[in-house]
């Protein structure tokens, strides 16, 4: 427990104790990133980044400053892992190893002993090394990159005809739930307000790592379908919202961005790069929203839609990296000269993060698969000595496909209902217990809930444990996944609340 925050009654403007270079770092930290509540987390990472985490003297100087109630700021602070307020140990970003499902699954096999922190997902499934070589801005400049941002500006009819595009190529979002990004956009231009774009690259989900590979080979990609999203819907502000684990991500996006507003493309538009808290709800866009806003990252009912009322109550367009990344080969043939379009910008590819008990994690890009085995293929085949036990699919409120329904046909499991939400794919052999995968997915979904609804707070809590210990026969578990999935707040209950109908029925050996 953290101890309890007070105010000094010599407190004025400089908490008494307080650490002089601390407060000197959180004062050049606010007149570098504006004295705003909104900047209230990126001012505590950036102390983290320096000092470890920020001290209780350096939260009351923060209030003071921000003319902010302690309470408020104490809220911030201790909502946000990656705050490290409290810890007596260093919060480590970048690890090739944490204690999460896939991590955890593979111990054995890797015998490694590093781990980040207990739990929570890195994005490191594919121990995949941290390049910076992805394409540069002259390189994608020189291959016509940002043209179509120079022709909307001298045209700027043409957005109707991106907007038709848009529509007639059936552009979804790739967040997970597919929905048609031309209603978002057509929502964001039809409310009132100055809008807002957000590139949603918190990519907390489970074994989920495809959007950090595609900021690492082709940031500027990404930036230009978002300016080419701002110059559509109006708006005249852009966030990009990273995951803070990302730590080489957030050097390459600050130059790709420094670069862009260079030379003049964004043609006054604000560009800010912000991270995220540490926090798989920071991904949710409401915890999003509000997070960027410096408030602890709780999501909110909807509607309305941020679409109508979202950043400080503007009309916000959040995506994410991939959605905005795949949009450019929508419009791509339309305009020239552009970027050749790469295999990734296909209508009919899918990009898959695939982990676990194969040969070459990663992500991988396939069109037209199959089956879901055939997934297996593209990473390099299963470990040697190992036999398919099946594969978890689209994180952790995923599904668990035993290894003969990998063998079916992919297209009859999508229509018997089958999500791949994120795309994530952890390959498991048939010595793996699919209970145990079955608890730690639960205790993700536990751990990440945030806590602000009961039927969440408590189901998921409930949830771990009876799929670790048993504690509950299925008809108790049968009324915990309704109330989850009826009566909770956003998606991460309502989807907990499915994953166990899912786990109850799929699981005979369960049944008493
Ligand atoms: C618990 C939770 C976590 C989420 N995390 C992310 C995330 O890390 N990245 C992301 O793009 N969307 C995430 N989403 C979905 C966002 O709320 C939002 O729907 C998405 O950014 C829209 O992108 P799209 O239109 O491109 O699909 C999350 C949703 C929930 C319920
Ligand atoms: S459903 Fe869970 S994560 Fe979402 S608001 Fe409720 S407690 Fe928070």
């Amino acid at each position: 427990m953290h101890r309890k925050l007070e105010r000094r009654k010599d407190f004025s403007g400089r908490p008494a104790g307080g650490d002089v270079a601390e407060i000197g770092l959180i004062d050049s930290a606010l007149v570098r990133l504006g004295v705003s509540r909104d900047c209230l987390l990126e001012v505590m990472l950036d102390i983290r980044d320096k000092r470890g985490s920020v001290t209780e003297a350096g939260l009351l100087h923060l209030a003071g400053r921000l003319r902010l109630n302690v309470a408020e700021v104490y809220e911030v602070a201790t909502s946000y892992p990656a705050v490290n307020y409290g810890s007596t140990e260093s919060y480590r970003t970048e690890a090739d190893s944490c204690g999460d499902l896939v991590c955890a699954l593979l111990r054995d096999v890797t015998n490694s002993q590093s781990y980040a922190r207990p739990g929570v997902c890195r994005g490191r499934c594919d121990r995949a090394s941290r390049g910076d070589s992805g394409r540069v801005f002259d390189e994608f400049r020189a291959a016509g990159g940002y043209s179509i941002v120079e022709q909307l500006r001298q045209e700027p009819l043409l957005k109707d005809r991106i907007l038709q595009d848009i529509g007639r190529g059936h552009a979804v979002g790739r967040a997970g739930n597919f929905f048609p990004v031309g209603r978002k956009w057509q929502s964001t231009i039809a409310a009132s307000g100055k809008p807002v774009v957000i590139v949603n690259a918190n990519e907390g989900e489970l074994a989920t790592f495809k959007d950090r590979y595609i900021l690492e080979s082709d940031p500027h990609g990404v930036l230009e379908a978002a300016l080419v999203a701002a110059l559509v819907i109006g708006a005249n502000q852009i966030f990009v919202y990273l995951r803070d684990d990302y730590v080489h991500l957030h050097t390459v996006l600050r130059r790709a961005i420094d670069d862009v507003v260079a030379s003049g493309l964004a043609d006054g538009r604000q560009i800010d790069l912000r991270r995220s808290g540490g926090a798989y709800i920071c991904g949710e866009e409401t915890a999003l929203i509000a997070s960027l806003e410096g408030r602890p990252p709780r999501p909110r009912e909807r509607p309305p839609y941020p679409t109508e009322h979202g950043y400080h109550n503007r009309p916000t367009l959040v995506h994410n990296v991939e959605t905005f990344y795949r949009l450019r080969g929508i419009w791509g043939a339309a305009f020239e000269p552009t970027v050749p379009v790469t295999g990734l910008l296909a209508p009919d590819a899918a990009l898959f993060s695939v982990s676990g008990r194969v040969r070459q994690p990663g992500p991988k890009l396939v069109h037209g698969l199959p089956t879901l085995a055939a997934l297996i293929d593209e990473a390099g085949g299963i470990c040697d000595g190992d036999e398919l036990g099946g594969i978890v699919i689209g994180g952790a409120a995923g599904t668990i496909v035993s290894a003969e329904l990998c063998h079916a046909s992919l297209q009859d499991l999508l229509a018997s209902g089958l999500r791949l939400g994120t795309g994530s794919a952890i390959v498991f052999n048939r010595n793996d217990d699919t209970g145990w995968i079955a608890a730690r997915m639960a205790g993700f979904l536990a751990r990440e809930s945030c806590g602000q609804c009961s039927p969440c707070r408590v189901g998921t809590t409930k949830m771990a444990r009876a799929l670790s210990d048993g504690s509950l026969d299925n008809a108790a578990l049968d009324d915990l996944s309704v109330a989850m999935s009826e009566a909770s707040i956003c998606g991460l209950g309502r989807s907990a609340g499915k994953f166990l109908a899912r786990v109850i029925h799929t699981a005979p050996e369960r049944q008493r």
